[in-house]
């Protein structure tokens, strides 16, 4: 499974970069805005710490204004991957930008059915919002599921990238499925690395250690 980080703050993508475990970034305008910073500034920034896909979102949403906003925002980088919203003329946009080579990630899908459109648009990333569909007392998990299982009837080279993903659990749940990628908060990404008994056992073992009086180096 990819994890991609789903921030605009680039400390935490340089922080979160130097693990290695980061195989792309995705923004949206809402964490533009919270950054603070100029759209195109901070795209560019990111390709630059980050060599996997980096989606930028479009702000049009006529079809002629997605592609020209598309347009610019493919010049940024070579890894920029334009996110589209899962509308009719999203998906009209999303097949030619596509079909010109580069990557496309429909955002805002809430239903296997628009997923479905998505892959027949040829998009590189379908975002399913696990989160905000739990938050309306629906089943994200469940959407997951039925579109591993319908790209996977027909072969769809599109890959699931789990979003609005709120915890461990979205994740781990996620990757039994098999989807292709999650999306995570920073927190949700360093909140996977924690387990009590690690903590507890390493604490013993620097204990045990510290007795023996040796040092390594
Ligand atoms: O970037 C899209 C998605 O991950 C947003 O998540 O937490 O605002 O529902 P959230």
């Amino acid at each position: 499974m990819k994890f991609f980080i789903d921030t605009a703050d680039l400390a935490e993508i340089k922080s979160l970069a130097s693990s290695g475990l980061l195989d792309g970034v995705t923004t949206n305008p809402s964490l533009i805005a919270k950054s603070g910073r100029d759209f195109k500034e901070v795209i560019k920034e990111i390709c630059s710490i980050v060599p996997g896909p980096v989606s930028a979102e479009v702000a049009g949403t006529e079809y002629e204004q997605i592609m020209k906003e598309a347009n610019v925002l493919r010049k940024i980088a070579d890894n920029v991957c334009i996110k589209v919203p899962l509308t009719p003329d999203g998906l009209r946009a999303c097949r030619h930008i596509s079909d010109d080579g580069t990557m496309v990630n429909v955002t805002l899908c809430f239903s296997a059915a628009q997923a479905l459109l998505a892959a027949k648009s040829n998009a590189s990333f379908i975002s399913p919002f696990v989160g905000r569909v739990d938050d309306i007392g629906w089943d994200g998990m469940q959407l997951i599921s039925d579109i591993v299982e319908i790209y996977q009837n027909y072969s769809f080279k599109t890959e699931i990238l789990v979003a609005s993903v709120r915890g461990p659990n979205h994740v781990i749940e996620a990757a039994k499925m098999g989807a292709h990628v999650a999306t995570l908060p920073p927190a949700v990404l360093r909140a996977l690395f924690n387990h009590p008994l690690t903590d507890k056992g390493l604490a013993q073992f620097l204990k045990d250690w510290q007795g023996t009086g040796q040092s390594i180096v």
